[in-house]
């Protein structure tokens, strides 16, 4: 069984609870992130603790926990749960007032929720799904405005999954304008050539920290980054793609709406960029 933490405490999963009233489970009127662990140590806390508390700015809610204190209980709940390879989610809420209401509560008597929990996943960094690579589909990107915000608000994302799995594909890229933005839960690139084709930051997507971590990463290695948008068609005809998230470092994408990239395997960009990616990491992480 885990040991989780919520709002102070380190328990067992079944012990912890969370109010009814919480506006978390309410409202979705909280952020997450979520955070790879990779030989027992975490990649790039740095990068998801500042985004946090840029997602908290955004909402107006005052940060509960400091970076110190985060980090103590992302490597304590490491420790307790033996994790190698893995995640940690991390949600805040902007807690339980008495009753519900659209307005926000007073954050002097209604404190923010805390909880932490692991996902113990062995296997991660050399997961074999990245040498067949992924199948993805088009579908309307119908989501609010603030996706650059990381709230908990993830109904369509997971009906996303679902349309992908119903047609027998892994996952889906969103739409808007005849534009990708990103995949569910993840950020979507195209290859065209030696050059990294990605839409730019905006309140469109989620600025993803693997996102930057790879564009880093491959500019370092003299491969050309292109930050622009793309169109599905473009994708489609593309030499190769791939996807970027904190749980799935960078993974290749072979199909998109059935249609096979290149010569249908996950060519050579992405894989090596993956490799990168995950000695870089290792190398920084704490
Ligand atoms: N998802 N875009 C969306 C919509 C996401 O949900 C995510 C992350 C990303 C990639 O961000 P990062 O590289 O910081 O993980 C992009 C996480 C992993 C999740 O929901 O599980």
């Amino acid at each position: 069984m885990r040991t989780v933490y919520v709002n102070g405490e380190y328990l067992p999963e079944n012990e912890a609870k969370v109010s009814i009233f919480d506006r978390g489970f309410l409202m979705a009127d909280g952020v997450y992130e979520v955070t790879s662990v990779l030989d027992g140590k975490l990649i790039d806390f740095d990068g998801h603790a500042v985004r946090l508390q840029r997602s908290l700015n955004e909402l107006d809610m005052a940060n509960p926990i400091s970076k110190e204190d985060l980090l103590e209980v992302h490597r304590e709940l490491v420790r307790l749960n033996g994790i190698e390879e893995g995640m940690i989610y991390l949600q805040i809420t902007r807690g339980a007032p008495d009753d519900r209401d659209f307005a926000f509560p007073d954050p002097e008597k209604t404190p923010c929720t805390v909880v932490l929990f692991t996902q113990n996943k062995p296997g991660l960094a050399n997961n074999p799904a990245a040498l067949k690579g992924m199948k993805v589909i088009s579908i309307d990107d119908i989501r609010w405005g603030r996706r650059d915000i990381k709230t908990v608000q993830l109904l369509y994302p997971s009906m996303g999954k679902m349309m992908a799995k119903k047609a027998g594909a892994d996952d889906a890229w969103m739409i808007e304008d005849g534009f990708v933005t990103e995949g569910t839960s993840n950020n979507a690139y195209i290859v065209k050539g030696n050059k990294i084709i990605t839409r730019a930051l905006s309140n469109d997507i989620l600025h993803g920290i693997t996102r930057a971590a790879v564009l880093r990463f491959a500019k370092e290695a003299q491969m050309e980054v292109e930050e622009r948008n793309f169109t599905i068609e473009e994708a489609r005809e593309a030499d190769e793609a791939f996807i970027t998230s904190a749980s799935t470092f960078v993974m290749p994408v072979v199909e998109i709406d059935g249609v096979s990239l290149g010569d249908g395997t996950p060519g050579h960009v992405a894989p090596r960029l993956r490799e990168i990616y995950l000695d870089e990491s290792l190398k920084k992480a704490i």
